[in-house]
């Protein structure tokens, strides 16, 4: 154990981060172990992954100090934020900020930076096809990730650029799953017309980041995008149609309702779903799923996903 490299992981308690230390853990002949941060160490989570054998220890993205500290002797780092927690992009770049200040200050070989594309160098805030949100972004929980890409550019850090995509756990977590409509009948909604959206398995996001960290040099300073499957919201409908057992269909509102439809944040994810129908292609394009999959080899699809998950789906 003691000559294994350690990978500190941000999040670690969470989707992507419990991915990359499950990863890391249950792999006996690796050459890397996990420390995974979290703010409390003592909660389920945290002790479930203590149990995996992980090194647990505290830290907290706003705190420079706590984050040089919990880098300290590792190898290399796995680094999101967590946009949904504060809804705030400016918090957002400066936490990014603070994990690669102190991943430079701990002269760190190899980190990987949990991003996403600044929609804004596709629609400018002076394109009116889409409403400029919070005064400086079109999709800001896209954008600021984005935008922070340049301070681990700008301070030369070892990093590779993780472009992740759509989880299917939405369709438990994040009230997207089928919803009754007027009629009595189950559909999701999404703006995405008939274009496809990249989705994948939140823990085959960790699997992936692992993937990263085993090929080591060869991934420095690229920008890898993840994906399961490419899929329209009428193929995510029929998929979840067979899983269930029951019909679901597939609503396909304009993204101008979507962003009226009034939970916290409706206007980012109306905007994020207008981008990856208009830039489809460029979305897609930059998730290669071969790629992917030469990374984690056990990557799921949408199908097999369900089969292990339809019964956490909520059907409202
Ligand atoms: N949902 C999607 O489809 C999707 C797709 C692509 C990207 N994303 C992005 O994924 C990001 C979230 O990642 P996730 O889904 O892995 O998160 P998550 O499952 O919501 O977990 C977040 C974890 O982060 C930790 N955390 C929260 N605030 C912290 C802080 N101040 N300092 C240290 N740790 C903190 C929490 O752990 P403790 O409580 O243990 O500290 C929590 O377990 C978001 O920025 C989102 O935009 C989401």
């Amino acid at each position: 154990m003691a000559d294994k490299k350690i990978i500190a992981v941000v999040g670690a308690t969470g989707a992507q981060g419990s991915g990359l230390v499950r990863a890391i853990m249950s792999d006996v002949n690796s050459d890397f172990t996990a420390r995974a941060l979290t703010r409390n160490v003592n909660s389920d989570k945290a002790k479930e992954l203590a149990e995996l054998g992980a090194e647990v220890v505290t830290a907290d993205v706003d705190n420079l100090e706590s984050l040089k500290k919990a880098f300290q002797g590792a190898y290399g780092a796995f680094c999101v934020t967590f946009f949904w927690e504060h809804f705030s992009p400016e918090k957002e770049f400066a936490q990014a900020k603070a994990m690669a200040t102190a991943a430079k200050d701990d002269g760190l070989e190899h980190i990987i930076w949990s991003t996403l594309e600044d929609t804004r160098q596709w629609i400018p805030l002076s394109d009116s096809r889409m409403p400029t949100l919070m005064g400086h972004y079109k999709v800001p929980h896209l954008d600021a990730k984005g935008e922070a890409n340049q301070v681990f550019t700008e301070l030369a850090l070892p990093t590779t650029f993780l472009l992740t995509s759509f989880y299917w756990e939405n369709f438990i977590y994040f009230g997207m799953g089928p919803k009754k409509g007027p009629d009595g009948k189950l559909a999701i909604t999404m703006p995405m017309g008939d274009k496809k959206l990249p989705g994948i398995a939140a823990e085959d996001i960790g699997k992936c980041a692992y993937g990263i960290f085993k090929k080591g040099r060869e991934f420095i300073g690229k920008t890898i995008g993840i994906a399961g499957e490419h899929l329209t919201g009428a193929q995510m409908a029929e998929a979840l149609t067979k899983a269930l057992g029951q019909e679901v269909g597939y609503n396909d509102v304009p993204p101008e309702v979507y962003r009226s439809l009034g939970f916290p944040g409706a206007d980012d994810l109306g905007n994020m779903f207008q981008f990856n129908r208009d830039f489809a292609q460029d979305f897609c394009g930059a998730r290669n799923l071969d790629v992917t999959r030469g990374l984690n080899p056990s990557l799921q699809t949408f199908e097999q996903w369900l089969s292990q998950n339809k019964s956490r789906i909520p059907l409202g």
